[in-house]
């Protein structure tokens, strides 16, 4: 008889837990902001074209995949309440691919340490997809290829293959064909965190609902951000910041306004939705301001709590 896991801690609390941690490869992955998210038109596919630049930043998801006699998720963390523990986690179904693949069970318990906001446009969701991946690849023994890896992240979702990836990369197509950017130095980040979170499909029927009517034109990446992020120029970055699904995130949620400027009155250099958001980004000059304009976030009211972070960060990593 196997003995009951707690769902918040992933832990039993006898000697098979022990074996089971002892046994267990753990893989630590970023959360990514989009430091230009241009978006076309609709495709006949229901997706969007995309010229997305991927930045990785310094807020990580820990997923621990342990030998268990049938697929199971946990996960901990102040968000842990909001994430899914079913075959809808992303996790979930980066295990049920890979065994797929080789014809084996996926038998596996998944531990997600959270950390990343839940539903926040800073892609934690596909983080967990692209650890367990890893995880789990490492766990069976399987050696896959980084392009397989690569392959089975693009069907669990537009973001996972940057999840993997880290660094910088645009990402074309619907976002998931990368291709790897270099980036001349480190930026400093605050994450203001939403209470709630938004549905990216939702936000995508927003911006198709605003450009109604409209020849949306097809993305193009800017030179000018590209360079600012092969310098490590970061007034140069704040300059060129720019997400287009930012109008329909602040279209569903307006409240967001305050937020993005409460941000650049404490200094930011500049301030942007995440993604699909509710997350707001601020891209500041320095350590020091990343805290003072973190504090002031907090202080405004405009949000439920304020992270910093650097970047660029690695993508996902076995830590053993
Ligand atoms: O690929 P992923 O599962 O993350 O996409 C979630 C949803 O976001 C899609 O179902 C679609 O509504 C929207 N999306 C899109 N165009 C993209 C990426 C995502 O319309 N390039």
């Amino acid at each position: 008889m196997s003995e009951a896991v707690n769902p918040r801690t992933g832990t039993g609390t006898g000697t098979e837990a022990a074996a089971g941690a002892a046994a267990g490869v753990t893989v630590r992955v970023p959360a990514k902001v989009n430091v230009q998210l241009a978006v076309g038109g609709a495709r006949p596919d229901g997706f969007h074209d995309l010229a997305n630049v991927f930045l990785a930043v310094s807020l990580y998801d820990e997923v621990t995949a342990t030998p268990a006699a049938a697929l199971t998720v946990t996960c901990e963390g102040p968000d842990a309440d909001k994430v899914p523990l079913d075959r809808t986690n992303l996790a979930a179904r980066a295990a049920e691919l890979l065994a797929a693949r080789h014809g084996i069970a996926p038998d596996v318990h998944l531990h997600i340490a959270k950390d990343i906001p839940v539903a926040g446009g800073m892609a934690g969701g596909s983080a967990d997809g692209a650890g367990a991946l890893l995880a789990c690849d490492a766990l069976w023994g399987l050696d896959s290829s980084r392009e397989e890896l690569l392959e089975i992240c693009a069907e669990l979702g537009s973001d996972v293959p940057f999840s993997l990836v880290g660094g910088a990369a645009l990402g074309v197509g619907r976002g998931e064909r990368l291709t790897e950017l270099p980036v001349g130095g480190a930026f400093h980040w605050v994450f203001a965190v939403a209470d709630g979170g938004l549905s990216t499909p939702a936000v995508y029927g927003e911006f198709d609902r605003l450009n109604e009517g409209m020849t949306v034109p097809g993305p193009v990446a800017s030179p000018v951000l590209l360079d600012a992020l092969r310098t490590g120029d970061a007034t140069a970055l704040a300059g060129a910041l720019a997400n287009d699904l930012q109008p329909a995130a602040l279209s569903l949620r307006p409240s967001l306004a305050a937020t993005l400027a409460a941000g650049t009155d404490a200094g930011a250099l500049a301030a942007l939705v995440s993604g699909s958001g509710p997350t707001t980004a601020f891209l500041v000059k320095d350590a020091e301001s990343a805290e003072s304009v973190a504090a002031a976030l907090v202080a405004s009211g405009t949000c439920r709590t304020a992270r910093v972070a650097t970047s660029p960060a690695a993508g996902a990593t076995l830590l053993g």
